[in-house]
């Protein structure tokens, strides 16, 4: 399985929210006795009322503290985070905004508070709401006055916008490579079963014959045009909404452009309302998942009835599997029958954030934090199905006897036979019925129509002569359908080749 960065977040951050809980405890319990004990936390600002407490004469409540910390689940942005703070911090001393002494100490401060972060040292405090405060506030415990002076011209609405997007653009980029790698897998799989027979089914029932690499193509197409939708968010949110502040812009003399070089965005959101209250790029990925987690669902259903004794057309490796602990025969498909369920909860997302984002009036709302936690689920649901997929399917056992008998025993050519008889002159109409007669008297004496003489044949139409039974093996109705998106082997083989160039361009970052 491919080590991917964000799965070493994810364990991290699973670490160390347990850890942030219990600190937490201890902290509201006894303050001075945790601060002294983190000479890295942020001592001069136990609480985010350090940030805004002129205004206010009693501190908030200490439930409503909790209730509206996001801290929990949003310090996973600490890089993107730190990245657009050094951006900030470079933009506000190159326009004559901030001395170079004081850039130099916010950038040497940001390297210490990453590298305790990353050691498992840092303090992270519920009472410092959320990652930017306790980012900011352990800054200033390590840096002194120089540290408050970093939040000039900017607010922490067009702080968290920028962070998510800086998140939401790797995260797109490593779904994007593990979903490259499972299209790649399909494209070896497909090459290897290109000529292997199998039904092809319209309302589960046998219809005709296809290759099995010709439905395993289909899925293809499928994920790549999930591949193109995460292309597309990826490239529509990367643009930045630093400089917009709290709603309205500032009154310093920044330059947006050069944070927004210096964050790699490819262009600047243009209105400061619209940049700290857009979230349609959270809801594009979670659409995108939701479509994606689809198609998967489709697949681990096809899966999952292909390795009942009654299709038993595949096996999946023991390693995808699970036993009973009651029936000691059993072997389950539970790779595919978690990854169909999980659609449920990704669907589910996408709904909070449409329902989210409804009847919010401009600017920013707190309500917005409410975005984080059903997007960073779609992130890591979609890449661990994806992740879990790329390295199963390759995989794949294909029980070749079985899915042959089955194409042949549902009648399969019976479309074969017809459009033989419209060759020799008959109306398709009429091909029709004849050869529902044909196939009512196969269903009498248990024969499949390519089982038949040619004088039983003949006995529904006299147009039929001894060349037809090329047509009524399964090789022959597969082989016939030979043009671009037909089943033949040939035409297989064509798709693989186009289909490599399709997916080497499809995922363009911007
Ligand atoms: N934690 C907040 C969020 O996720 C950050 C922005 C807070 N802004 C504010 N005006 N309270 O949205």
């Amino acid at each position: 399985m491919h080590a991917s960065a964000l799965f070493n977040q994810l364990v991290y951050d699973q670490y160390h929210s347990t850890h942030a809980y219990s600190s937490f405890m201890s902290q509201s319990k006894n303050p001075e006795s945790q601060a002294a004990e983190n000479s890295s936390s942020a001592e001069s600002a136990a609480s985010g009322e350090g940030m805004w407490g002129g205004r206010f004469s009693e501190s908030t409540d200490e439930f409503v503290q909790e209730f509206t910390a996001s801290v929990n689940f949003d310090k996973r942005m600490y890089r993107q985070d730190i990245r657009g703070s050094r951006a900030h911090a470079t933009m506000l001393h190159r326009t004559g905004v901030l001395s170079k002494d004081d850039h130099d100490a916010i950038q040497g401060g940001l390297d210490a508070v990453i590298a305790d972060i990353e050691a498992g040292r840092f303090n992270w405090s519920v009472a410092l709401e959320d990652v930017h405060m306790n980012i900011e506030a352990a800054l200033t415990a390590r840096i002194g006055d120089a540290g408050k002076k970093l939040h000039t011209g900017r607010s922490r609405n067009d702080q968290v916008a920028t962070d998510i997007r800086l998140y939401m653009r790797d995260a797109c980029d490593e779904c994007a490579d593990q979903l490259i790698r499972l299209l790649n897998g399909l494209l070896v799989l497909a090459s290897r079963e290109k000529a292997s027979i199998m039904p092809g089914f319209t309302h589960l029932q046998t219809a005709q014959p296809v290759t099995f690499g010709h439905h395993v193509m289909a899925w293809f197409e499928m994920l790549l045009r999930d591949l193109e939708r995460l292309s597309d968010t990826r490239n529509r949110l990367n643009r930045s909404p630093l400089g917009a502040a709290a709603l309205a812009g500032t009154s310093y003399p920044i330059d947006r452009q050069i944070t927004q070089e210096l964050l790699g965005f490819n262009t600047l959101c243009e209105n400061s309302l619209d940049a700290v209250s857009d979230r349609d790029f959270a809801i594009e990925f979670c659409s995108a998942s939701a479509i994606s987690l689809m198609h998967l669902s489709r697949i681990a259903e096809e899966l999952v009835l292909w390795m009942s004794a009654q299709f038993k057309f595949i096996d999946l490796p023991d390693r995808f599997c699970t036993g009973s602990s009651i029936m000691p025969q059993k072997k389950n498909p539970d790779v595919p029958e978690l990854v169909r369920g999980k659609t449920g909860r990704v669907y589910g997302n996408l709904m909070s954030l449409l329902t989210l984002m409804k009847s919010q009036p401009l600017a920013y709302n707190k309500d917005n934090q409410e975005d984080k936690e059903p997007l960073f689920d779609s992130v890591d649901t979609l890449l661990g199905c994806l992740c879990a997929f790329a390295d199963m399917l390759p995989a794949i056992e294909v029980h070749h006897e079985a899915m042959r008998s089955a194409a042949k025993a549902g009648f399969s050519t019976a479309t074969d036979l017809a459009d033989y008889l419209v060759r020799q002159g008959l109306a398709f109409r009429d091909a029709h019925e004849i050869v529902g007669e044909a196939v009512a008297f196969g269903l009498q004496h248990k024969l499949d129509l390519s089982e038949m003489t040619l004088e039983q044949l003949q006995g529904f139409s006299t147009h039929i002569s001894d060349d037809v039974f090329k047509v009524l093996t399964l090789e022959g109705s597969v082989n016939a359908r030979s043009h671009v998106g037909g089943t033949a082997p040939e035409a297989v083989e064509a798709a693989i080749k186009r289909a490599a160039t399709r997916l080497n361009n499809t995922y363009k970052p911007n």
